[in-house]
């Protein structure tokens, strides 16, 4: 089965084909950071709107490098939520449309359950059942998974999520949108032994997460050292930058072991775009090495928002025989636990 799937829950334009049998033929990513930049943030009409000029050359181009014809395209796939509702709206509508007119089965796929199966893209695919930790810009789950759509939430953040957490330090400290990779970059020339950042709810027992006091520690932190400059000096950022991401990793990691000990799971799975942080996956290797327990997760690229993890996702669930009504779906809010195993329709 071979199945095009298309991204638009935020602020990137995914498309891709993945073929059941050939793997993912062909995959493009356009990322409107630039677009949103000086705002500091997504700006959601202005992201709606780029999605509708990029869609449709993007999947025009994405079909002519996948070698196929609209007619060798077996169902559509497409991002229905968790999301910004005008995002969502564009990919959906394009999505659905383009199914009715070549008479194939559309599916609106859950953006984070196409997080959690991205890493099925790779060589070497994780095998059920297993952990998921889900860290993205929007959410921070941990996940029981059975299977595809047997999901049990054991955690998750009370307030930010960690990459919004990321993000609003890097903000703080100058540097740009999205925070994860910038602060990553500032935090390789810190000392980690300058500051030591809280590791929240680690002191109690537990799985749920909350990152909005290390927001308020670190805006404390950057206020101290401000001086009459109005922000601290280059080593002092960087020294922060560090301390923050020793935090949210740390944090992270010992939630996980916390989780893989009370499930008794024997692998963890990591996705979204915090997942794509080299200290956390190195922090999660040397803990779990021990344990005799691996940890999977997918290629950079892959973990940050595409549309290889939606047409990977959707073709799981339509060579099962799911497949929509007519409807156009978009759910800003969609919880994982609600979805259905492949084969019916959410
Ligand atoms: O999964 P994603 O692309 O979009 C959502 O579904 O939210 O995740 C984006 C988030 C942003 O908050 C970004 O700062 C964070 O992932 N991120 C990172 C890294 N790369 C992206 N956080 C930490 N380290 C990174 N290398
Ligand atoms: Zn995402």
């Amino acid at each position: 089965m071979r199945v095009l799937g298309i991204e638009t829950s935020c602020d990137e334009t995914g498309v891709a084909v993945y073929d059941s049998a050939a793997g993912l033929l062909a995959h493009d990513l356009y990322s409107q950071i630039d677009l949103h930049a000086c705002y500091g943030g997504v700006v959601p009409e202005l992201a709606s709107r780029d999605h509708v000029r990029r869609l449709l050359p993007m999947i025009r181009a994405v079909l002519a490098r996948a070698g196929c014809g609209p007619d060798a395209i077996d169902g559509v796939a497409y991002t229905a939520g968790p999301g910004l509702i005008g995002a969502l709206m564009v990919g959906g509508a394009v999505g659905r449309s383009l199914a009715y007119a070549w008479g194939v089965p559309a599916i609106g796929v859950h953006h984070m359950e196409g997080h959690l199966l991205a890493p099925m893209l790779e060589a070497e695919p994780p095998a059920f059942p297993f952990l998921a930790l889900l860290v993205s810009g929007g959410h921070t789950q941990l996940v029981g998974v059975q299977a595809i759509g047997v999901y049990e939430l054991l955690g998750e953040s009370l307030d930010d999520a960690a990459g919004e957490a990321f993000d609003k330090a890097a903000k703080m400290l100058g540097l740009g949108y999205p925070g994860g990779p910038e602060i990553a970059r500032l935090a390789a020339g810190g000392d980690p032994g300058r500051f030591r950042f809280p590791r929240p709810m680690t002191g109690r027992p537990g799985l749920d997460f909350s990152f909005s006091g290390l927001k308020t520690f670190t805006l404390n932190t950057v206020a101290d050292y401000a001086g009459d400059a109005g922000i601290p000096d280059a080593q002092t950022r960087a020294d922060i930058a560090c301390a923050f991401q020793e935090a949210v990793v740390d944090t992270l990691v010992i939630k996980c072991g916390r989780a893989l000990d009370a499930t008794g799971l024997p692998t963890l799975v990591i996705a979204g775009g915090v997942s794509a942080n080299r200290l956390l996956r190195e922090r999660l290797e040397a803990a779990l090495a021990p344990r005799g327990a691996r940890v999977y997760y997918a290629r950079p690229e892959f973990c940050t928002d595409n549309g290889a993890m939606i047409a990977y996702a959707g073709c799981r669930r339509l060579a099962a025989g799911g497949g929509d009504d007519l409807a156009i779906r978009a759910l800003p809010r969609w919880p994982i636990t609600s979805l259905p195993p492949p084969g019916a329709t959410p």
